[in-house]
Order: structure tokens, then C-alpha cells, then sequence
């Protein structure tokens, strides 16, 4: 690929690390999302990005998932696996 190409993933999962959800876990879970999607080599394919304060601090920690438009709430990381699973597989049955 050149250097004057976007990488654009196919899937997005915006965790928020603003101050009410990083106090609830929302960074641990940011680098819980981060280190599974390293290890399972699909840096190409989803992308794990920390946002700040999406305005839903009172059902933090926050998990958004693009480009479906899902909305999670209250994910801890057990969870927030659960969530990268199902998007993976989405991502298969796409392709299929
Ligand atoms: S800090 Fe996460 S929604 Fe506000």
C-alpha cells in the first residue's frame, strides 16, 4: 500500500475514556479491546479508538460500534469481548 492511502477499517468501536467512564472502567476496557484485536492480528479489520464523553456518562462505560450504529452500555470487558466477537462475525458474514 503507499503511503498516500487511508487504511479504513471495516469496523469501528468507539470506547469512551471520558473522565465518568475511565472511573467505571472504560480504560481498561479501551485496552482490553485494543490488546485483543493485536493478538488476534486484525489491526486492518477493526479498529478500537477511545473517544471522549459521548453524553451517556450515567450508563458508562460506553461502547459504540460503526459502522452499525450500535450503542453499548455498561460494558466491562467480559462484555466488551462478547461485543469485538459479534462484530467480527459480522464482518464474516459480509464478506460471504
Ligand atoms: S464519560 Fe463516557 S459518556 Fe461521559
Amino acid at each position: 500500500m503507499s503511503k498516500d492511502r487511508v487504511f479504513v477499517p471495516e469496523c469501528v468501536l468507539y470506547a469512551c475514556c471520558g473522565s465518568k467512564c475511565k472511573k467505571h472502567g472504560g480504560k481498561q476496557l479501551y485496552k482490553s479491546l485494543k490488546a485483543d484485536v493485536k493478538s488476534r492480528h486484525l489491526k486492518r479489520v477493526v479498529q478500537v479508538i477511545k473517544t471522549g464523553c459521548t453524553d451517556r456518562c450515567k450508563h458508562g462505560p460506553v461502547l459504540a460500534v460503526m459502522p452499525q450504529n450500535e450503542w453499548h452500555l455498561g460494558v466491562d470487558e467480559l462484555r466488551g469481548k462478547q461485543i469485538l466477537d459479534a462484530a467480527i462475525e459480522n464482518i464474516k458474514i459480509s464478506r460471504t
